[in-house]
């Protein structure tokens, strides 16, 4: 079985302060070489496709130039919504592959273990994201009046890589152009046709690079991943 990976790199990066987020410095590279590192180390992945912004494009397109991945990389341009830079990246993917998976550029530290757990998931089910059980408690609030404490145990926190059969993503995709639909990530377009979808249990290290001081946050955890090797 053979895959594609998907990395959605196009945003803005507003809460961020800057559009180059993807491209901002995480220690001495930039925010996207790690994710595409850990893809491009995982056999079953045969074709990585980077869907880049108007305003990121070109450095894109340089980075993979003067990079050693080996497998193949294609570089294309998303939209205004993660949707539609998602649809564009999957419209490039080529017919062999059997499973696609979606990842934030902005989630650098995704490890190949993950990854490949999300594969298997994915192949098996239609379906599989990577989630981490959500730590805090969490309260239901009107006009800051607590309602209600929501029980926990049953609470993930949706992360990525997000992984489809390739024909259930297709169809999940298409549905939702006709319908227009608009959903913050794969799995929830999945939920919405029906489709169960897997948890593959990940952690709070697969971070999103939101704000600016999810660099510092970022850079401890490889700093200790690095000792713990
Ligand atoms: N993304 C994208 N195309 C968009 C919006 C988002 O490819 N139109 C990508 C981002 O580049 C990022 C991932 O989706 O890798 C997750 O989105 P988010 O963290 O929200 O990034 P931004 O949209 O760039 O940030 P912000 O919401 O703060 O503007
Ligand atoms: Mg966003």
């Amino acid at each position: 079985m053979i895959a594609a990976a998907v990395i959605v790199a196009a945003g803005k990066g507003e809460r961020f302060g800057n559009a180059g987020k993807i491209l901002a410095r995480l220690n001495d590279r930039p925010v996207l070489e790690y994710s595409v590192d850990t893809f491009d180390q995982i056999s079953r992945i045969t074709e990585i496709v980077i869907v880049a912004g108007p305003h990121t494009e070109d450095a894109i397109n340089r980075l993979v130039s003067a990079s050693n991945w080996s497998t193949p990389i294609q570089v294309v341009r998303g939209g205004e919504t993660r949707q539609v830079s998602t649809s564009n990246g999957v419209n490039a993917v080529s017919v062999d592959a059997e499973v696609i998976l979606v990842h934030d550029a902005a989630r650098p530290l995704v490890q190949p273990d993950q990854v490949e757990a999300c594969i298997a998931a994915a192949s098996e089910f239609g379906a599989a994201i990577v989630a981490a059980p959500v730590t805090d408690t969490i309260k239901q609030a009107y006009n800051l009046q607590i309602e209600t404490t929501i029980d926990r145990s049953a609470l993930w926190a949706a992360q990525t890589p997000q992984g489809f059969r390739a024909d259930v993503l297709r169809d999940m995709m298409s549905r939702a152009a006709q319908q227009a639909t608009l959903a913050t990530d794969e799995a929830s377009l999945a939920e919405l046709s029906g489709h169960p979808v897997r948890i593959v249990p990940g952690n709070a290290s697969n971070l999103k690079i939101t704000h600016p001081t999810d660099i510092i946050i970022a850079e401890a955890l490889l700093r200790a991943r690095k000792e713990l090797q």
